[in-house]
């Protein structure tokens, strides 16, 4: 008696169609499984025994294999238990095969036969939306897999399944209105409305938004820098329906999946003490990383100087190309990265320097050490760096309105329209994705720009590698003016925005 189920796995952010072949043969009793399980899976055996037990079924005393294909493919997590569960009891006659072949199956089991949750079905659902597969799925995870568009029945029980194949019970589809839970789950718990004062930070923060520019925010402990990166996906662009589906995949392998969608942009904000594998991803079975995580939002790195330098070090590589390339033996997964970086520190260990109220206590070797951490691989990555003062009391107590999420994100919305437009044969989407190339065809200046950019450049001290960045961040300054040629004013501006440079000099 044999029989074969339809069901999936996921490797890295792809799912993978997984035939579960089971064969009852006479002979001693027994239960292996076969094709590459990992350990979930092997203890799958004793779920499956218990859960058709305690649902009422008998368990076949007979030499039982099951057969996970393709087999060079490593099977994760406890998403067979059901598929085998079933395929039991179809190569032993207890539930009917007619209907089987149509249907993809999925779901880990409870002893007593509950169907649980598992990671990844979206990415799954996404496979089969291509095969024309229809899913039986925990009743957890349909919310999920209804957004790739394609039939999904939730189950709750082991009960459920085979009576449902018996033609003796129903299961009703779920469905979504999926433009509706796009609108529905598309709201920010913080807006820049609470920000009052700090016109400067602000103003660079748009500037950062409107270039997709990663920034570093240097100030004394209370200023408000993380107060304000927390908003910074607030002001970023919507996310197009493509791109809530690319970020919702990935919390959904990571399991961290709460409401079915996610159509905001997400913000990570990883403590200093993170390793390389959980910032970036990685593991035995291939895992995102926090930076995976923050996929179309922003990557939060407080305390930048705390952080290790390795730690700092793997971080390069995704930041130039917007994924990380996990390789294995036998596999290689990758994982979308595209992320806006801010950083952000104190000016010095205790935090006061240049205070205008408060006393710095630290020596000038102290200053240096901490100041120099900050430099380097990293530093050479973030195009706006800006020195946030403390907050204004009177602006504290201010009652004045300031400025809504929702009024600044139009304008960085407008601003990123000329950007698009603009690099639409080019690859990029963006200002600080200009390559030192296409600097030169994009960035036309005025005879005095170019006077005043180099004037700081020798004036100021300023490093070669600032040159590019000045140039691309006047570039997106002009764009929100609205302007094509990069004006002096423009140069100016983006001038400013390199404090770093002058205090690394
Ligand atoms: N501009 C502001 N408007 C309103 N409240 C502010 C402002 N700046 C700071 N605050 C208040 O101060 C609190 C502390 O700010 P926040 O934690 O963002 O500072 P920080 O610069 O990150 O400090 P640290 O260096 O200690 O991490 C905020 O939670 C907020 O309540
Ligand atoms: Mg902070």
């Amino acid at each position: 008696m044999i029989s074969k189920i339809y069901s999936g796995t996921v490797y890295g952010i792809e799912g993978f169609l997984i035939e579960v072949e089971i064969d009852i043969a006479k002979g001693l009793p027994s239960f292996s499984i076969v094709g590459l399980p990992d350990a979930a899976v092997k203890e799958s055996k004793e779920r499956v025994m218990a859960a058709i037990r305690n649902s009422g079924y008998d368990f076949p005393a007979k030499k039982i294999t099951v057969n996970l294909a393709p087999a060079d493919l490593k099977k994760e997590g406890a998403g067979f238990d059901l598929p085998i569960a079933i395929g039991i009891l179809v190569a032993c006659g207890i539930a009917k095969k007619e209907k089987i072949e149509n249907y993809c199956i999925i779901g880990e089991l409870a002893l007593d036969g509950t169907v649980r949750s598992v990671k990844g079905i979206l990415s799954l659902a996404l496979k089969l939306n291509k095969k024309n597969k229809m899913i039986i799925l925990p009743d957890e995870n349909a919310k999920e897999a209804v957004i790739a568009n394609i039939k999904v029945f939730p189950v709750k029980h082991l009960n459920d399944v085979v009576k449902f194949l018996n033609n003796e019970q129903e299961i009703l589809p779920y469905s979504e209105d999926l433009e509706k839970i796009y609108d529905e789950n598309f709201f920010y718990e913080h807006d820049f409305l609470d920000v009052k004062g700090q016109q400067y930070t602000k103003r660079a923060i748009e500037v950062a938004a409107c270039g997709g520019h990663n920034i570093l925010m240097v100030g004394p402990p209370g200023s408000g820098k993380t107060m304000i990166a927390s908003r910074v996906p607030t002001i970023l662009p919507r996310l197009t329906f493509e791109e809530a589906i690319e970020t919702t995949r990935i919390y959904s392998v990571a399991g961290l999946l709460k409401s079915g969608f996610i159509s905001i942009r997400p913000f990570r904000a990883p403590h200093h003490t993170i390793s390389d594998v959980a910032l970036v991803g990685g593991g035995q079975t291939p895992k995102p990383g926090e930076i995976s995580l923050a996929h179309n939002g922003v990557l939060f790195l407080d305390e930048l100087p705390e952080f290790d330098r390795n730690v700092i070090e793997v971080l390069r590589q995704p930041l130039e190309n917007g994924t990380i390339i996990v390789s294995r033996a036998t596999f290689k997964c990758e994982f979308p990265a595209n992320i806006m970086l801010i950083a952000a520190c104190n000016p010095c260990p205790c935090g006061f320097y240049g205070h205008p109220k408060k006393e710095c206590v630290c020596t000038p070797y102290q200053i240096q050490k901490y100041v120099s951490k900050i430099s380097g691989p990293l530093l050479d990555r973030i195009d706006i760096h800006i020195e946030v003062p403390p907050v204004d009391i009177a602006d504290l107590s201010s009652t004045t309105m300031t400025e809504s999420s929702k009024d600044i994100r139009l304008r960085v919305e407008n601003v990123r329209k000329i950007q698009y437009k603009r690099y639409k044969n080019k690859k990029i989407y963006t200002n600080s994705q200009l390559t030192s190339k296409l600097i030169k065809e994009f960035c036309p200046m005025t005879d005095e720009a170019k006077n005043i950019l180099k004037l700081s450049i020798e004036k100021l001290g300023l490093s070669a590698r600032a040159y590019d960045r000045i140039i691309k961040v006047s570039r997106t300054i002009a764009d929100m003016d609205n302007k094509d040629v990069i004006d002096s004013i423009h140069i100016t501006e983006a001038v400013q925005y390199r404090s770093m440079d002058r205090w690394l000099k």
